[in-house]
């Protein structure tokens, strides 16, 4: 226990980037950390109070790790949320809530959430199998499947252009959703709050590679006109406020050809289109997300300067222990910061890092991460 500080040990279920940037500022109040991880050298390791190396799917590891802290969190949602359930009822404080999580970590619960509450998403249709898939009608085509459960950065979601696409959609219990004509992508963070508060930080853009179908650099604050960027975070806290979440949420939004707003996905926690805020926003997300944890009213989200945030990808054809070149040299280029995660080893497309650039506009900063991409190469 620190008993200098009144801040209960804070643990978290999980121990990658996300939880560093949180160590990284939770050190600045002088708070514990605690770290559950299965990988013993998860970017975490170094930096936590405590590391335990352990699967945080598993029931009773969780319960033991938890029942060694005042407040536990995740950065990541799939964990096992039984255990986080019987944590709460034995008066651990847990942010994001268990009712949270459970609704958050299967995304048929998710669409389920969205429809009940009228907030917009695309018309959908449960699954359990690649044969029920044969059985619809045309019309849900073309759609996008997505697993209700563990997928990430794309990885359990496919789009099947039509019923010839059978053979390659997943065969396991998902949801197809119609295609959007999407004409923007655009994400808002949220945090909830003790008092029953909640605040928005400026949407973002997400921009995507015209190529790889990937999201290459984050623009904030979004350029879209002020009507869409305000019905946006509006939208998203008053889905914090029907979730009734305690601690950060990240709302993923399409802004389709009609100019409609589409709700995507969320994540309840700091999130990849919130990094910006460490440089660009008077608190960033990680410092939200511990204000709302410890039970703080929120701090103030507003811009300070323009950023563009890029993604520090694996080099394709490279797989083993890191090597970074260009560091030294983006470094010299203005407004830039960098934000390694200390992983030690590299493979294609695996996120090692972000960077993000500040200027007086985000055109500015756009020019010179474009710069950064050409220079930054992650190989092995
Ligand atoms: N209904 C849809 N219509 C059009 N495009 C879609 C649809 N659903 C998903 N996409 C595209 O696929 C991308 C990934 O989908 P989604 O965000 O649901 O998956 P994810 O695995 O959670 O991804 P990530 O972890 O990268 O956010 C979206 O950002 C969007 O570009
Ligand atoms: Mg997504």
């Amino acid at each position: 226990m620190n008993q200098s500080n009144p801040i209960p040990i804070i643990g978290i279920l999980g121990g990658g980037q996300l939880g560093r940037m949180f160590i990284q500022n939770a050190i600045r109040y002088d708070a514990t950390v605690f770290i559950l991880d299965p990988e013993a050298n998860a970017p975490c390791a170094q930096l936590a109070s405590r590391f335990v190396q352990g699967d945080f799917n598993d029931f009773q590891t969780v319960l033991d790790f938890g029942r060694s802290v005042g407040i536990l969190t995740v950065e990541i949602e799939h964990v096992n949320a039984s255990a986080v359930l019987q944590l709460e009822s034995e008066g651990i404080r847990v942010y994001p809530q268990s009712h949270v999580l459970s609704l958050i970590q299967h995304k048929g619960k998710q669409k389920d959430f969205y429809a009940m509450h009228n907030i917009p998403t695309s018309p959908y249709v449960f699954v359990e199998n690649r044969a029920e898939i044969s059985d619809l009608d045309e019309s849900w085509f073309p759609c996008f499947q997505k697993l209700f459960t563990s997928g990430y950065d794309g990885k359990g979601v496919k789009r099947l252009n039509s019923k010839a696409d059978i053979e390659e959609a997943f065969d396991s219990p998902s949801l197809l959703e119609k295609l959007v004509d999407i004409k923007m992508e655009i994400a808002v963070m949220v945090s909830g709050h003790a008092d029953k508060s909640f605040k928005a930080f400026p949407a973002v853009d997400m921009v995507f590679h015209p190529e790889a179908n990937l999201v290459e650099f984050l623009s904030a604050p979004s350029e879209l006109p002020v009507h869409v960027t305000s019905q946006a975070e509006e939208m998203a806290i008053d889905i914090a406020q029907k979730l009734g979440i305690q601690g950060l949420l990240a709302i993923e939004f399409f802004l389709d050809i009609n100019n409609q707003l589409i709700v995507n996905e969320m994540a309840p926690r700091p999130h990849n289109s919130g990094h910006h805020t460490i440089e660009g926003n008077v608190v960033s997300q990680f410092d939200q997300h511990f204000r709302s944890i410890v039970g703080w009213a929120p701090g103030e989200t507003s811009t300070v300067k323009p950023a563009v945030m890029l993604n520090v990808l694996g080099e394709p054809g490279y797989s083993g222990d890191v090597k970074y070149v260009g560091l030294e040299e983006i470094s010299a280029m203005p407004g830039v910061s960098v934000h390694l995660y200390g992983k030690k080893t590299t493979k294609p497309y695996r996120k090692m890092g972000h960077i993000t650039v500040t200027a007086e506009s985000t055109a500015e900063a756009m020019k010179i991460a474009h710069k950064v991409r050409d220079v930054i190469k992650v190989i092995a």
